[in-house]
């Protein structure tokens, strides 16, 4: 018997695997590329439709709303202000397929600049894969190694479609420029030939979206910022307002021995207590839970465009960013309306609240040895505190 060694090789349907397949739709496709862009500490990332037939003031005319906007020529550019990355870097980071550059949980805040730490969201090493999925061309361009130099990167994606070749087969043209003056750091994405026509409706979702995507919290810290572009002048930041609107709720925060202060309160008045949970389930956690009455429900719809019921319920923030699919709608992950059928909350079922539960990567290290029972910790700490309600 003869004895030989084996290995896996990959060929060029595994970039299509990951990019068009895995990354399921163009919002989830801008929302990994915006998280790169957290990760490489920017503080600001602004999507732009260049060459779109659209204003922010069409957003409201639900009646318009399936006319087409895009044509060949559009594109959707994504840039960041973030550390971008040196040449060295492009090749071993963006064009080395499951990298491993962000395992560890949070990049040391001085690595790069004075900037705080910060916790990073990439860990599958796939994210960037969301450029194929808008549009066939990517044109990279990325101002790393402190402004001293700039790579250029051109991507066919379609390059991959011939399946015939390896994956490491398949090369792309790619300049670099050392510059003498330091430039701003950062990335620039310019992704044409878009794959799919978009709507006024598609925008409207995407901006929704992306508006329950990130944490209050981050918001409350003016770190980061999401802005979306329709022209030269005609920008708006994202901002997740959709905890603003009800009079009544409740806002809890649990210490890590499981100490909870809250506070109840209504237009009129305001109770604080403090109790402490046995067993201590999970924290340090924050949360805050409103009851949308009529006048709140109706409120939210008139400024967001959507019901609470299609806006979901308690949402999971991890840091900066949202933990999906907890509190989508349909999503009664504390079995709520459960609860409500069988009379143990009278009151409510997950149409009437909206609110969200904030944890931390790095303050819960329960997140990481207790992957199995999270959810069901974090179950029981978060319907503690709405029996409370
Ligand atoms: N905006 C950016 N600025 C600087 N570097 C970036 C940027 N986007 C991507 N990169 C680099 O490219 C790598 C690949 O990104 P990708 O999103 O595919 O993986 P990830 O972020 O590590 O993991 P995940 O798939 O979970 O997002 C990153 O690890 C990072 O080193
Ligand atoms: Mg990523």
């Amino acid at each position: 018997m003869d004895k030989v060694a084996l290995s896996f090789s990959t060929n060029a349907k595994l970039e299509k695997l990951i990019g068009r397949e895995l990354i399921t739709n163009n919002i989830i496709a801008i929302f990994e590329l915006i998280k790169n862009s957290y990760d490489a500490f920017a503080h600001n990332a602004i999507v732009s439709f260049e060459g779109f037939d659209i204003s922010s003031k069409d957003l409201g005319k639900v009646r318009h709303s399936e006319r087409v906007i895009s044509n060949v020529d559009s594109r959707i550019i994504i840039k960041d202000d973030g550390v971008g990355m040196s040449f060295e870097e492009v090749k071993t980071k963006w064009m080395e397929i499951g990298t491993t550059s962000k395992e560890n949980t949070y990049i040391e805040k001085s690595l790069y600049s004075s900037e705080d730490k910060r916790v990073i969201n990439g860990e599958k090493g796939i994210g960037r894969f969301g450029a194929d999925k808008l549009g066939s061309l990517l044109r990279l361009i990325s101002v790393g190694a402190d402004g001293y130099e700039k790579t250029t990167l051109e991507i066919d994606w379609n390059k991959f479609d011939d399946h015939e070749k390896k994956i490491q087969d398949i090369d792309f043209d790619c300049y670099v420029e050392r510059c003498t003056i330091p430039q701003k750091t950062g990335l620039t994405l310019e992704i044409s030939l878009l794959r799919d026509k978009w709507t006024i409706a598609d925008i409207v979702k995407l901006k929704n979206h992306l508006k329950k995507l990130i944490s209050p919290f981050a918001q409350e810290q003016e770190r980061f910022q999401i802005y979306l572009e329709y022209s030269k002048n005609d920008i708006e930041r994202i901002v997740n307002d959709s905890f603003e609107y009800a009079t009544t709720g409740i806002i809890a925060n649990i210490d890590q021995y499981g100490l909870m202060k809250y506070e109840i309160y209504t237009a009129l008045e305001s109770e604080c207590k403090e109790i402490k949970l046995v067993p201590p389930g999970f924290g340090p956690l924050k949360l805050q839970i409103l009851y949308m009455d009529k006048a709140a429900k109706n409120a939210f719809t008139r400024r967001t465009g959507t019901t609470t019921k299609d806006y979901g319920n308690i949402k999971v923030f991890r840091d900066d960013f949202r933990v999906l699919p907890y509190g989508e709608k349909e999503n009664d992950w504390l079995g709520i309306d459960n609860k409500h059928a069988q009379g143990a909350f009278r009151t409510f079922g997950t149409r009437d609240l909206v609110g969200y539960v904030q944890i931390s990567k790095i303050d819960n290290p329960i997140l990481k040895y207790f992957v199995k029972y999270r959810t069901d910790l974090l179950i029981f700490t978060v319907s503690t505190i709405i029996r409370h309600f």
